[in-house]
């Protein structure tokens, strides 16, 4: 996997939020929907940050910006104060012209007998629109991309899953204590992610350094769900030093 190493994280911000509002005037010169993979967590927001400063600054269009998001507690209602949903409208959607019905988030308030139903609506709705065209990624501990935990095939499709115990140690402080994390969740699967044309995944800090060494330098395996970005022909890295401290 190519990889690029910048100082900070503020660095990567900036180049990652200027090769999306490439790809999105790209495709508006084109005529066609620019359609977008998107991450919550600490990683992605100052990217969102930056995009939300080109759009106000510079006058960059979400017109015509198609959105899927990665994942979703379940359950979770989107008012909360953890809904990836309420992130999302906070650090981006409240703050540019995306269009309310190009938004799409796995749905953390569908009864439990029709979350398969809706995770084939929402892989169908991705196919309808052919595909995405960059997806942004962040990197869990447990080298979870979306919430494919380990044991996540190659195949795995959007579906509901059970976060790691790791994952739901760090979500703890969210939820002001780790009894509060939901334990489930709606992810897109490792083969939705794989079909994007373009993955940028990124991480920050000594934190995620063995992670990241494993998703570039060890095996191809469903316990590394990021190591499968090895076999993507388009995928990218985007690191600060500290993350990428362990790579030789
Ligand atoms: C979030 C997601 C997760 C996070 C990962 C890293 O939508 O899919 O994979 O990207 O847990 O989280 P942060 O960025 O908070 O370290």
């Amino acid at each position: 996997v190519p990889v690029k190493i910048f100082h900070d994280s503020d660095d990567v911000s900036r180049a990652v939020a200027a090769e999306m509002a490439q790809l999105i005037q790209e495709k508006e010169k084109a005529g066609q929907p620019c359609v977008l993979g998107l991450a919550t967590g600490s990683t992605p927001m100052h990217v969102y940050g930056e995009l939300v400063r080109l759009h106000k600054e510079q006058g960059l269009s979400f017109k015509h910006v198609v959105s899927f998001n990665l994942d979703e507690y379940f359950p979770m209602q989107p008012s909360a104060l953890q809904s990836y949903r309420r992130f999302m409208q906070e650090h981006l959607f409240d703050h540019v012209d995306i269009q309310p019905e190009n938004v799409h988030i796995p749905d953390g308030t569908i009864p439990l007998h029709q979350v398969a139903r809706h995770c084939e609506e929402y892989e169908a709705a991705i196919d309808a629109l052919g595909g995405i065209d960059l997806q942004l990624l962040g990197l869990g501990r447990t080298g979870h991309i979306g919430f494919n935990e380990k044991g996540s095939s190659r195949s795995s499709v959007t579906r509901l899953i059970t976060l790691d115990k790791v994952t739901r140690v760090d979500a703890a402080s969210d939820f002001f204590g780790e009894e509060h994390v939901p334990r489930r969740a709606i992810t897109m699967g490792v083969s939705t992610i794989l079909k994007a044309k373009r993955v940028v995944l990124m991480a920050f800090g000594e934190n995620k350094t063995s992670i990241v060494t494993q998703t570039v330098e060890g095996p191809v395996t469903a316990q590394v769900a990021a190591s499968f970005l090895q076999e993507h022909p388009a995928a990218q890295l985007f690191l600060d030093y500290a993350a990428a401290s362990g790579l030789t």
